[in-house]
């Protein structure tokens, strides 16, 4: 399995911003979504396509088209912020939910909820922007797959070594996708430097 940091420059100076413990929710939503493009951008760029034609004022042109029928699982709470960018980009994507939360002393996530469509011969996304201990990630995927995903690209903003690694072991098939891999995890199993809980800066809950 591939892990790709985006090191595009204007990812980088997003991610800046929303580390920033300075930055509002509001501000914080909008970074979230325009990150949240270009990680998608990177992390669908090997979608199929179909060649054809399209007629221009001019005359003909070649016109590729995206062949796969595309889906995406954001991962309740903190990926939902992450998803609208998805469906600005490709608004007839089928769309999924799981929920799932850690639990504050042992950082062992439980799933409260999950509505997932077929996933069978889809392109298929995940949506959480913190890869921590990994456990989250590899719950998610797991349902994908038991929802018959076969091609799943996990998509994040931050990841530590520790959630990769597990991530890997258990899911050996599927990339990741980040904005940035940082040092490590903290004693509370938080992201360090990181950027604190992601899903109470979105939802401004702290
Ligand atoms: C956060 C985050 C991930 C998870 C990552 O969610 O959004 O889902 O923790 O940690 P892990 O890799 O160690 O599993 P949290 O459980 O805080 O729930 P929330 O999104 O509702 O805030
Ligand atoms: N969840 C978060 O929101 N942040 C972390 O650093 C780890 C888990």
């Amino acid at each position: 399995m591939s892990l790709r940091v985006v090191e595009h420059p204007l990812a980088k100076h997003l991610l800046a911003e929303i580390r920033d413990k300075a930055t509002p929710p509001s501000r914080f939503r909008q970074l979230t979504r325009s990150l949240t493009t270009l990680l998608i951008l990177d992390a669908t760029r090997n979608a199929k396509v179909v060649h054809g034609t399209v007629e221009t004022p001019l005359g003909t042109a070649g016109a590729d088209r995206l062949a796969e029928p595309l889906a995406v699982v954001p991962v309740l709470r903190a990926g939902l912020g992450m998803l609208e960018s998805v469906v600005e980009l490709f608004p007839d994507v089928a769309v999924g939910y799981i929920g799932l939360e850690r639990n504050e002393d042992t950082a062992i996530a439980r799933r409260y909820y999950s509505k997932i469509p077929d996933l069978a011969g889809k392109f298929c996304l995940c949506l959480d922007p913190m890869l921590a201990t990994g456990g989250s990630a590899t719950q998610a995927i797991g349902f994908m797959k038991m929802n018959r995903a076969t091609r799943v690209t996990m998509v994040c903003v931050v990841a530590a070594p520790e959630g990769v690694a597990h991530l890997q072991a258990n899911h050996p098939d599927v990339e990741i996708v980040t904005a940035a891999l940082d040092e490590r995890l903290d004693p509370r199993r938080y992201i360090y430097p990181g950027l604190g809980d992601f899903g109470d800066r979105l939802y401004a809950t702290q």
